[in-house]
C-alpha cells in the first residue's frame, strides 16, 4: 500500500510545491495550507526530498484518529506500536526500543490545546505500546533522534506524522556565509520557477546579496538536484532505507534546460560580494559566474537577454520606497528590455509603483514577513 506523504512549504508555494511533485510522477497530490500530500513509495519519499526545490520537509502519516482528550491521544498512540500497519508502514517494527524519538505538537481548532501536555499524552501511550510489546521503551532524545514525530491535533483529529528529512530542505549546503538578509533557498527557487523560464540566456542579479538567487537558478538550469550537497537525511535511519537503492536514484539525470548558463551578479556591498564569491564556490558555480560591484542602476547587464532576479532591500518608508519602486521599474524597462525578470518585493502594496504590468503576482510568506513573487515579461 502506498505511504501517505506531505511535503511541508512556506504559505504562498503550495502550487509551484504541487507543479514539482507533478513532475517528478507523483500520485495523489492534493495542495493544503502550506502543505502537499501525495501518495508514493519509499523510494517516493527519498526522490521528493532529493529533488524538491520549494518545500521545506517531507512527513510520512504513521497514524490519523480522532482526539477528543488526552485518553483518546494515548490509546492512539499505544495502538500505534500493538497493531497491524498503517498505510503501509508496520508502526509496530518502527517503534522498536532501540530507536530513540522526539515529539513536536501543534493544534488548532480542539478542545485539546495544551502543547506539552498532548506531546506528552503520545509519547506515555508509545512507551506503554513499547512496554507491552518489548518489555522496554526507547529513549527521548530531542537533538538527534532517530524518529522525529509531529503530531498535529486539528478538529478533534491527531495526525501523527515522522519527519523524513532531518535538516530542513533548504539547508542546500552552499551557503557558508549570509550577507545582510537573505532570501531562503526555497524561496529563491520559487521566484526561479514561477517565472516559467526556459533556462536559455544569462541569469543576472543586480542586487546580489549573498548570491541565493544566482544559486537556485543555474542548479535549475544545470538538473542539478537540491539534496546533491548534504550529508544526511533522517529517512536513512528508518528501517525502510536502501542505501543502494538511493544511490541509483542519486545518478537518475534531471532535466537540463541551461546546460551552458552564465551567472553575473552585482552589489555596492563587498561583504555581499564575498559572501556571493564563497556560496558560488561552494556550489560549484564559480567558473560560471562575474560579479560586478556597481550601484544597480550603472550596472549593465550582457546583451543577450536571460533572467533578471531581484530582491531589494528598501526601506520602510512609503515615500522613499515609492520612488524606488519607480525607479526599479525605470531600470527594467531602459536595461533589461527582451528579459524575463522577478521581483521579490518586501511587502504588500509597495511593488505596485512599479509601474509595470506583472504577468504573476504571488503572495508568500518570506519567514514572517508578507512577500510578493512578481514575474514581469519585458518582450
Ligand atoms: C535583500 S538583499 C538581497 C539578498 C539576496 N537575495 C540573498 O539571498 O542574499 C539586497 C541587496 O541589495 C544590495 N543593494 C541595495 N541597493 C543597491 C544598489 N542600488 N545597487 C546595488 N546593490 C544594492 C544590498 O547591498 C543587499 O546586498
Amino acid at each position: 500500500m502506498a505511504l501517505r506523504l506531505v511535503a511541508t512549504c512556506a504559505l504562498g508555494l503550495e502550487d509551484l510545491l504541487s507543479e514539482e511533485l507533478s513532475q517528478l510522477g507523483m500520485e495523489g497530490i492534493e495542495a493544503q495550507r502550506g502543505a502537499v500530500i501525495f501518495r508514493g513509495s519509499w523510494q517516493a519519499c527519498w526522490k521528493a526530498n532529493w529533488r524538491l526545490r520549494t518545500a521545506n520537509r517531507v512527513l510520512v502519516e504513521l497514524a490519523r484518529f480522532a482526539a477528543p482528550d488526552g485518553d483518546a491521544l494515548a490509546r492512539g498512540a499505544h495502538q500505534l506500536i500493538t497493531q497491524k500497519a498503517h498505510h503501509g508502514i508496520d508502526t509496530g517494527r518502527l517503534f522498536h526500543p532501540s530507536r530513540t524519538f522526539s515529539i513536536s505538537a501543534t493544534t488548532s481548532q480542539s478542545r485539546i490545546t495544551d502543547l506539552r501536555w498532548a506531546a506528552l499524552k503520545l509519547k506515555d501511550g508509545i512507551v506503554d505500546g513499547q512496554r507491552e510489546r518489548y518489555r522496554q521503551r526507547s529513549s527521548i532524545d530531542r537533538h538527534s533522534p532517530d524518529l522525529s514525530l509531529r503530531l498535529r491535533v486539528h478538529r478533534d483529529e491527531a495526525i501523527i506524522t515522522l519527519d523524513t528529512s532531518g535538516e530542513p530542505l533548504d539547508r542546500r549546503g552552499y551557503r557558508v556565509e549570509s550577507s545582510s538578509a537573505p532570501v531562503r533557498e526555497q524561496l529563491a527557487a520559487a521566484c526561479v520557477l514561477a517565472s516559467g523560464w526556459d533556462g536559455q540566456g544569462p541569469v543576472v542579479d543586480p542586487m546580489c546579496g549573498s548570491g541565493t538567487l544566482l544559486a537556485e537558478a543555474a542548479w535549475y538550469a544545470l538538473g542539478w538536484a537540491p539534496g546533491r550537497l548534504r550529508q544526511a537525511w533522517a529517512f536513512e535511519r528508518l528501517p525502510s532505507f536502501d542505501p543502494d537503492a538511493f544511490e541509483r536514484l542519486k545518478r537518475g539525470l534531471l532535466p537540463a534546460p541551461g546546460p551552458e548558463v552564465r551567472l553575473f551578479g552585482n552589489d555596492t556591498s563587498s561583504a555581499a560580494l564575498r559572501a556571493t564569491r564563497r556560496n558560488l564556490a561552494q556550489a560549484n558555480l564559480s567558473n560560471r559566474l562575474e560579479l560586478g560591484k556597481l550601484d544597480a542602476y550603472e550596472y549593465r547587464p550582457p546583451k543577450t537577454p536571460g533572467l533578471v532576479l531581484i530582491n531589494p532591500a528598501y526601506g520602510e518608508r512609503l515615500d522613499t520606497t515609492r520612488d524606488q519602486w519607480r525607479r526599479l521599474g525605470d531600470l527594467l524597462k531602459q536595461q533589461y528590455g527582451g528579459w524575463r525578470a522577478v521581483v521579490l518585493a518586501g511587502d504588500e502594496g509597495r511593488g505596485k509603483h512599479i509601474g509595470l504590468k506583472p504577468r504573476l503576482r504571488l503572495p508568500v510568506m518570506n519567514g514572517p514577513l508578507q512577500a510578493r513573487i512578481l514575474v514581469f515579461d519585458l518582450y
